[in-house]
């Protein structure tokens, strides 16, 4: 970040985190009358407005928010930028909405006009949403992947994308081949990865699109680059488990494939992990791999139900995802919502606090972005949000009978999606306010 910009303190209500409020006692912080103070970008302190008045010098611009929540801005772990048009297309699964929508769709990112005007509506939506960093795919073209990291540096967001690498089972003209896909990828990671605040992701679409030959040519570019991010689907749906064990025989699992290849290990990001078993949960606790949790997209899509109890008891990484074009909303309090409701249907408790973390300070750890982003710790990134208890007559009527904190922000993640957002700040500068 090269900007310089002067120390602005913002006064409301705070949400910090110091661990997982699920294992850590405390692990929540919820300041009544808080204080956040940023230069250059970067996060100064947090904390009471009582303990940090002192820090106010006569050249602080003070922004007053009195009643409302500043928190540190939404990670969404799953998207995919290049669906954001055919977003609530209706079809009987996964398998037939891809066939359907979502591969005709992706064609028309072969033109990188029509890639640069998607992109830029899509970081509106995000930044709208109060999200502030997402990892998004791209479509099979290096072109769509050049639009996303433009828009994001010229917004001086920290984004995490990749080109998608298909060389089978979709149309010819979504194709790469294993030696192009490559190639590509390893230009576009010398083009963008850690330019600036851009993160690049290798994204082999599924096991079912791609060949033994290019998921080997993903693995071998995945050692060369340690700290560049992986991201795929698995287990989403039980007719695609069924074509990935026809595909690749002699694999214990589906989630066995990526292993195989060497694409689980921290930084690896893998959407939905629905219809894993024991084995499968301990290797990914083992490696470091994350599941994405996208509720909107399984129920939409009818692909079944993520189990929190058992990722729990494995100890594997969780953090959450809206999958739109699959996703039904960009919000991520939406996205809280419908985990709320997955997480009872399976005799699992989440709390707002926990879903909180999980959009924002438990994702970054996850992504071993920790230090970064999803916090607001002095020295990090300062990407925050402005949530309004009155956003909405509903919302105002509810948080205001509210006996605790807790209760407090549950109404958000039941009641909000994007007219909660007042305010999104990205590195420190308002990037979105609402109308
Ligand atoms: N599996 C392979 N491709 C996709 C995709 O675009 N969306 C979802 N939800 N699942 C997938
Ligand atoms: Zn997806």
């Amino acid at each position: 970040m090269s900007q310089q910009d002067k120390r602005t303190a913002f006064r409301a209500k705070l949400l910090t985190f110091a661990g997982d409020p699920a294992t850590t006692a405390g692990g929540a912080r919820f300041e009544e009358d808080g204080l956040l103070i940023v230069e250059d970008g970067r996060v100064v302190a947090a904390g009471a407005y009582s303990a940090l008045r002192a820090q106010l010098t006569r050249e602080t611009k003070l922004v007053q928010w009195p009643g409302k929540l500043i928190a540190p801005g939404f990670i969404d772990t799953h998207v995919h930028y290049p669906q954001t048009e055919m977003i609530a297309s209706p079809a009987a699964g996964l398998l037939p909405w891809l066939d359907t929508y979502t591969f005709p769709t992706e064609r028309s990112f072969e033109d990188p006009e029509h890639a640069a005007n998607v992109a830029e509506f899509f970081l509106d939506q995000l930044l709208a949403c109060g999200t502030t960093t997402a990892l998004t795919y791209c479509t099979v073209h290096p072109g769509s992947a050049d639009a996303l990291f433009e828009a994001s540096e010229a917004r001086n967001l920290r984004m995490v994308a990749g080109k998608v690498l298909m060389d089978r089972n979709c149309p010819e003209f979504l194709r790469d081949t294993a030696q192009s896909g490559y190639d590509d990828s390893a230009a576009l990671i010398a083009r963008w990865h850690k330019r600036g605040r851009q993160l690049y992701a290798l994204t082999p679409r599924f096991a079912p699109t791609s060949t033994p030959a290019q998921l080997e040519a993903c693995g071998a570019l995945a050692r060369l680059h340690p700290d560049v991010f992986i991201q795929s689907h698995v287990s989403e749906n039980t007719d695609e488990v069924k074509w990935v064990a026809d595909l690749f025989p002699g694999h214990r699992s589906y989630l066995d494939v990526y292993e195989h290849y060497g694409l689980l290990r921290r930084r690896a990001v893998y959407g939905h992990c629905i219809h894993l078993d024991d084995d499968d949960r301990a290797r990914m606790a083992e490696t470091g791999a994350v599941a994405s949790h996208c509720p909107t997209s399984n129920l939409f899509l009818g692909s079944g139900l993520f189990d929190f109890e058992k990722a729990k008891q494995a100890g594997m990484p969780v953090a959450l995802g809206t999958d739109v074009g699959g996703g039904t909303s960009f919000s991520m309090l939406q996205t809280m919502n419908e985990a709320h409701k997955v997480a009872r249907m399976t005799g699992h408790h989440l709390t707002a606090s926990r879903m909180f973390w999980l959009a924002t300070a438990g994702a970054a750890r996850a992504l071993g972005l920790e230090d970064t982003i999803g916090t607001l710790r002095p020295g990090a990134e300062a990407d925050f949000i402005v949530l309004d208890p009155e956003a909405t007559p509903l919302l105002a009527r509810r948080t205001a009978l509210a006996q605790s904190p807790e209760e407090w922000l549950f109404a958000f993640a039941m009641l909000g999606d994007d007219r909660a957002v007042l305010a999104t700040y990205a590195a420190g500068r308002e990037a979105h306010r609402r109308a």
